[in-house]
């Protein structure tokens, strides 16, 4: 929606995990299904406003949880997001915390990634034409920055800038690559998060990650002591909390739209190309 001046009107795409299957408070509220070249989505897409601002909600594994990190179809995730007009994308994630000072209960805002994903389509770019776009730096710096002010603002736990790392899964880590992860520097380990941010660049869309600490994984001494009701506690607690902080955060993002800052949208402006065949 473009309005006289051609200035766009902002659609804030949020994708919900583990835990968060809907947005409170949202207005005019309409679910819609959106069909894409690779494929369907996880769900329709739940489409309202918030405090006047148009934004769009996809629960990531489907409503009801049915769909496995590896089952996601990534590419119709962020090119529904991408053809309804998104300019923003809120990626909200449970997470496992390698770091002790990161408790569960806390949220970290996310600036890199170590990809350890084998078994899914990583890249919009391959078949007729090859595309090689940056993600040296994956994540939008202008939605890190208004996470973490909405974040702060609500008195929530927080640590801007954090490495997530992502994992194939299903199963949890063995203890050997969880101390592994540890000893290179990662913050938090999730199932998700990749290639979900490189296909959002690949799509010239500002992103960026929440993550939402459930547990210290299974590094941590204390980790046996750990009961399914405690981190079914924690999931609720943060599902709380990351609804508050969305609420908080879209009047910055919307406020703030005009070209990224950060050059996200002009992602393909920059990156190696090559024509395709004649
Ligand atoms: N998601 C939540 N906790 C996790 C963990 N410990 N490892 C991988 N993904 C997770």
């Amino acid at each position: 929606a473009e309005d006289a001046t051609g200035t766009v009107e902002p659609l804030i795409g949020i994708i919900g995990g583990s835990g968060l299957y809907d947005i409170d408070g949202l207005e005019e509220k309409e679910w819609r299904t959106v069909e894409t070249p690779w494929g369907a989505p996880s769900d329709d897409l739940l489409f309202g406003r918030l405090h006047g601002l148009r934004c769009v909600f996809l629960p990531r594994h489907g409503r009801g949880h049915k769909i496995s990190p590896s089952g996601l179809n990534y590419r119709a995730n962020i090119d529904a997001l991408k053809r309804v007009g998104c300019t923003d994308v809120l990626s909200l994630s449970a997470v496992g915390s390698l770091k002790e000072e990161l408790p569960p209960g806390h949220f970290v805002v996310i600036d890199q990634f170590i990809d350890r994903t084998f078994a899914r389509e990583k890249s919009f770019f391959g078949t007729g034409c090859v595309a090689h776009v940056s993600v040296a730096h994956p994540v939008c710096s202008r939605l890190g920055d208004a996470l973490e002010g909405a974040a702060r603002g609500l008195g929530l736990p927080v640590t801007r800038g954090g490495t997530y790392l992502t994992m194939e899964g299903p199963q949890f880590s063995t203890y050997a690559e969880s101390v592994l992860y540890r000893s290179w520097g990662c913050s938090v380990i999730g199932m998700t998060n990749m290639p979900e941010a490189k296909l959002a660049r690949e799509a010239e869309l500002c992103y960026a990650t929440v993550a939402m600490v459930t547990d210290y994984d299974c590094w941590h001494e204390g980790h046996d002591a750990v009961t399914v009701d405690q981190v079914v506690k924690v999931l609720f607690g943060n599902a709380d909390n990351a609804r508050a902080l969305v609420k908080a955060v879209l009047p910055v993002v919307g406020q703030n739209r005009g070209l990224c800052s950060a050059g996200c949208d002009r992602a393909l402006e920059y990156s190696l190309i090559t024509a395709p065949a004649a």
